[in-house]
């Protein structure tokens, strides 16, 4: 893996091997400028706008009460206890401890507020950059690795939370005390004030010296952090190949592989740390030693008084305090940016497949479809369907055959605009596809994929997607027609049968048997495409969904993909498609009598079945 960032290569030991789960998104949403980082965070603060300003006003309040004491002090060792007027240091007693009282209301309050704020502010930021993901188009969700979605979502958003709800806190409040204390210390003597604060001018080199390399250790360290949620997450999914094919021992080893990194760059970004804290430390002693030597001279020459010495020898040490502070603050920060960077760019990427300004009003649902010169490609430059020109009659039952990878399912997506077309139109009535609202358009056109998606939940919350103002009637009816009743009654507790995640309790057959029947709920007077989505289920069980399905098709449209040629047959229409286009049209007899691919597919299916059914029967 390179180091794109900053150019710089990670040691070869570091590497993980492929390089890209980031990078796909890292194009798809552009560069992200820090004007337009700030400009998002500010948009999700704005709303505080009260409280913060209330925030910093007692910021203030913080600053100048913590800043008294030493002054107290001074004032205290050079009026009463040099005169040993102990009356006299009452009043300095009873403002001290006032003052420490304020002072603790003040941190309390201010921290509680900041806390509310930065808590609200990301309860937004979440939300939007879940509803944000939610509007994305199907290429978004080809091209994002689920884990990286995950990351964002969580700890991406986590480092946030801590640039909000502390760091910026611990910052402001770092650099006022650094200004008040200066100002006082200059206030107070000079002298003493330029002898405590020489040090300084190092210490700001030495911060942005290392500001520098931890940024871009950091900037490593959340990639490797990524790669690392990206990688569990893909070994997780995929265990059952994992284990299929007994790969656990290279998930092992690749897994360690990234454990480590995950520890070095996280050492090495200590270390610096430490490095950077230490010498801190050190240069802080230097400090006071130059006060304790400069100001004793002071006080034996007479420019200085003894509690002044004893107010300097405090402040300088706290002058120092912000720098220490704001340092550890760094890799927080730096963190937190850097997250932010990531969030923003994902709020970045705006679908291409969206409602229309100014969309068609709702109305009867119509079922004629055209496909009218519909060029069609993923990646530029290859083309999966190459000028497709079809027109489909209202009510008509539609077959779509042909090789795996001929553009079946592709042609189904542009119904329903998972993709769009990259020329010609597709229409439904007389209406381009985009001048529905994508709602209206879903709502017309439905399909049921191969692979259908089960959610945590019952049967019964799987057939209703959670919604509860469908009937059990309803649901039985649906049922019925997909011929998915049989297996649910059989289930225990029936329609309340809790599913496993992803519906690993149930077979892919009846997998597809409910999402058929959940559509058919759903979509009642749509049209319908089944792309292959009854591939898993039994012959004779599928032989009874076409029954089913005639009557609860009566009228609308329908497209049919399959490979089993027993589904095709009874068909209005065939059409046949290769390589990206349609080489056959025609009813069954017409295409076997014409002789050609549908011929041939259906000739070699025949022999195959023949051959089976006469090694059963001898
Ligand atoms: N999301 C995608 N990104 C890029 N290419 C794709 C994508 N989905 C499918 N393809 C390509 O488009 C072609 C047609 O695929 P598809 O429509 O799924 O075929 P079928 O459903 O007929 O098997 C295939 O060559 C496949 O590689
Ligand atoms: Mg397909």
């Amino acid at each position: 893996m390179s180091n794109s960032k900053t150019g710089k290569p990670l040691s070869t030991s570091d590497s993980v091997g492929p390089s890209s789960r980031e990078s796909v998104l890292n194009q798809a949403g552009g560069v992200v400028t820090d004007r337009y980082l700030v400009w998002m965070l500010a948009r999700f603060i704005r709303p505080f706008w009260r409280d913060l300003l209330l925030v910093f006003l007692m910021l203030i309040g913080v600053t100048a009460l913590s800043l008294l004491p030493p002054y107290l002090i001074q004032r205290a060792v050079d009026g009463p206890i040099t005169a040993g007027d102990l009356d006299g240091l009452v009043p300095y007693g009873i403002i001290y401890f006032a003052s420490i009282l304020v002072l603790f209301l003040l941190r309390f309050g201010h921290t509680y507020l900041l806390q509310t704020v930065g808590q609200n502010a990301l309860v937004n930021l979440r939300q939007a950059l879940f509803e944000h993901i939610l509007r994305q188009d199907m290429r978004f969700f080809n091209t994002t690795p689920v884990g990286q979605i995950v990351a964002r979502l969580s700890n991406d958003i986590e480092a946030l939370t801590e640039l909000l709800s502390t760091s910026i806190v611990v910052v402001a409040s770092n650099l006022v005390t650094m200004i008040g204390i200066i100002a006082v210390m200059f206030a107070i003597n000079w002298q003493l004030a330029l002898i405590g604060l020489s040090v300084l001018p190092i210490m700001t080199v030495l911060t942005v010296y290392f500001r520098r390399r931890i940024r871009s250790q950091s900037s490593l360290y959340h990639r490797v952090v990524g790669e690392y949620l990206a990688f569990i997450n893909e070994q997780f999914n995929g265990m059952l190949v994992v284990q299929l094919f007994g790969r656990q021992q290279v998930s092992r080893d690749e897994f360690e592989h990234i454990n480590r990194q995950y520890r070095d760059v996280h050492m090495r970004l200590r270390d610096m740390y430490t490095v950077y804290s230490s010498t801190l430390q050190l240069l802080t002693t230097v400090g006071l030693a130059l006060v304790l030597y400069g100001g004793g001279q002071g006080v034996l020459a007479g420019w200085a008084s003894l509690g002044m010495l004893i107010a300097f020898i405090q402040y300088t040490r706290r002058s120092f305090e912000p720098i220490m502070q704001l340092a550890e603050q760094f890799t927080q920060i730096q963190t937190a940016l850097s997250a932010g960077e990531r969030i923003a760019r994902m709020l970045n990427v705006e679908p291409a497949i969206v409602d229309p300004p100014n969309p068609v009003a709702p109305g009867k649902l119509q079922q004629a479809i055209t496909f009218d010169h519909v060029t069609f490609a993923y990646e530029q430059g290859h083309p999966v369907l190459r000028d497709v020109t079809l027109h489909i009659q209202p009510g008509q039952r539609v077959a779509i055959v042909g090789a795996t990878g001929a553009g079946k399912t592709s042609l189904a997506g542009l119904l329903t605009r998972f993709h769009d077309v990259t020329t010609g139109s597709i229409r439904i009535g007389a209406q381009d596809v985009r001048d529905f609202t994508l709602a209206e358009l879903r709502q017309r056109v439905t399909v049921v994929p191969q692979n259908p998606y089960c959610f945590n939940g019952t049967i019964a919350d799987n057939l209703r997607l959670f919604d509860l103002s469908v009937t059990q009637e309803q649901m039985t009816a649906a049922s019925q027609a997909a011929c998915a009743d049989r297996f649910i009654e059989k289930l225990p507790g029936g329609y309340d049968y809790p599913l496993l995640p992803g519906g690993a309790n149930l077979s892919q057959g009846q997998r597809q048997l409910l999402a058929l029947a959940r559509a058919l709920l759903h979509s009642p007077d749509s049209i319908l495409i089944l792309d292959e989505a009854t591939s898993s289920i039994d012959t004779e069980t599928e032989a009874l969904i076409q029954e089913g399905l005639r009557t609860v098709l009566k009228n609308r449209t329908s497209l049919i993909i399959a490979h089993r040629l027993s589904t095709v047959r009874d068909a209005d229409r065939i059409i046949v498609m290769q390589r990206g286009q349609i080489v056959e049209d025609g009813d069954h007899d017409t295409l076997l009598a014409q002789d050609g691919l549908y011929a041939q597919l259906y000739r070699r299916q025949f022999a195959q079945q023949g051959l089976t059914s006469s090694v059963s029967e001898s």
